[in-house]
């Protein structure tokens, strides 16, 4: 496929947004991201409950796509909408149109659950960062299964034009000792639907929720939710499940982890999640908000990680943390990741990078 055309639009689309949409988004709802977020959340799936616009948005955006196929899963491309981003599957007709490849709803927890008080989202524009606490604000894992329910998902039909993963975390009122339940009354209402489950070990804002990153919690955790996957795999494979892994981990940690996985039948990691790291951003006036950083601070060290468990592992990565051009994008994959995935990049370089790394990927692969 011949990428150039569609860089040139791609470019002319990313200039607009940078110079045009963004500053009005930035400054729209009294500058307040979260109502941003919202409001755009809406228009989005407004998008996607309309075919004419599903299509109209399809011809400007979703173009030369890549097709891969890992962990027995068929992507028709390989950029995805990180978790976090539609955590209630809102938006979930709308991805393929917009130039996804796939998406990873949720995170979702077993119930329904505020997140933590607001203010909870923080831009840094001088950085090209987000600082979140979101702490799993979610309509709750049952909320989300009834509305891909009614939208006709089932695991592998395509229902939506993409692959659609979903993110597991645990509830916060649950004690971490009864984590694994709480995840499997997640797994269990929701495996149906998914193309994938990851289970989202490594969010920052959950009091304890990366301790479930210890070998031993990961152990029962993924050897529980691998079984149930087995177990309820009626004919054909079962749902595979990937983990997400935190940046801020040590080499020793990320080691024994990777075995962790390998022996419990886990099918891909994610990585990475938000780091507690503040060095890139110090001075800062959000420099001290309690909250994982991503973005433009987040790249290296997310590629770093992704490099260290490529070069030691089989299973699939797929990398996530502070792509905001086709050149981290294409950074990214040389690290070895398969698939990648967006959230502030494409809060602050907009669609136009979908596309664009969309076709890096073609070139890339001559
Ligand atoms: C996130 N992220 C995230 N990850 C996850 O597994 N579950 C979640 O619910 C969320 N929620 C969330 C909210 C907000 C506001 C942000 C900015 C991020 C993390 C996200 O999926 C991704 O791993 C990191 O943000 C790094 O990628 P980017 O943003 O640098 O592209």
């Amino acid at each position: 496929m011949g990428p150039a055309p569609l860089t040139a639009a791609a470019s002319v689309m990313g200039w607009g947004y940078r110079n045009a949409l963004r500053p009005l988004l930035f400054r729209a709802r009294g500058g307040d991201p979260e109502l941003v977020h919202e409001a755009t959340l809406a228009l989005i799936s407004k998008v996607g409950e309309s075919p004419r616009l599903r299509r109209a948005v399809a011809r400007l955006l979703a173009d030369d796509h890549d097709p891969v196929t890992v962990a027995g899963i068929d992507f028709p491309g390989r950029v995805g909408v990180a978790a976090g981003l539609d955590k209630n599957g809102l938006g979930l007709q709308a991805w393929g149109a917009l130039g996804f490849g796939f998406a990873e709803l949720g995170t979702v927890t077993a119930q329904a659950q505020p997140g933590n008080d607001r203010p909870r989202l923080f831009r840094l524009p001088e950085h090209e960062a987000i600082l979140n606490r979101m702490g799993f604000n979610n309509a709750g894992a049952p909320a989300l299964a009834a509305r891909l329910a009614a939208a006709g998902v089932v695991r592998g039909n395509g229902a939506v034009g993409v692959p659609l993963g979903i993110s597991l975390g645990k509830t916060k009122t649950t004690p971490l000792a009864e984590a694994t339940e709480d995840y499997l009354a997640s797994f269990r209402l929701l495996a149906g639907y998914a193309d994938y489950v990851a289970v989202n070990v490594s969010s920052p804002n959950t009091p304890g929720l990366r301790s479930l990153q210890d070998a031993d919690a990961l152990g029962e955790l993924t050897r529980t939710l691998v079984a149930e996957a087995t177990r309820t795999a009626a004919d054909g494979p079962p749902v595979p499940v990937f983990v997400k892994l935190a940046p801020d981990l040590s080499e020793d940690a990320l080691e024994e982890l990777l075995a962790v996985c390998t022996a419990g039948g886990v099918a891909g990691l994610v990585a990475t999640n938000t780091t507690l790291a503040r060095d890139a951003v110090a001075g800062h006036r959000y420099a001290a908000e309690a909250g994982g950083l991503s973005g433009a601070p987040l790249a290296e060290r997310a590629r770093a990680v992704v490099a260290f468990l490529t070069a030691r592992t089989e299973l699939p990565v797929i990398g996530v943390g502070g792509i905001m051009t086709a050149g981290d994008g294409r950074a990214m994959f040389d690290a070895g990741a398969v698939l990648l995935q967006l959230y502030t990049g494409y809060i602050y370089a907009g669609p136009a990078l979908v596309r664009e790394l969309n076709a890096l990927r073609s070139a890339h692969a001559g």
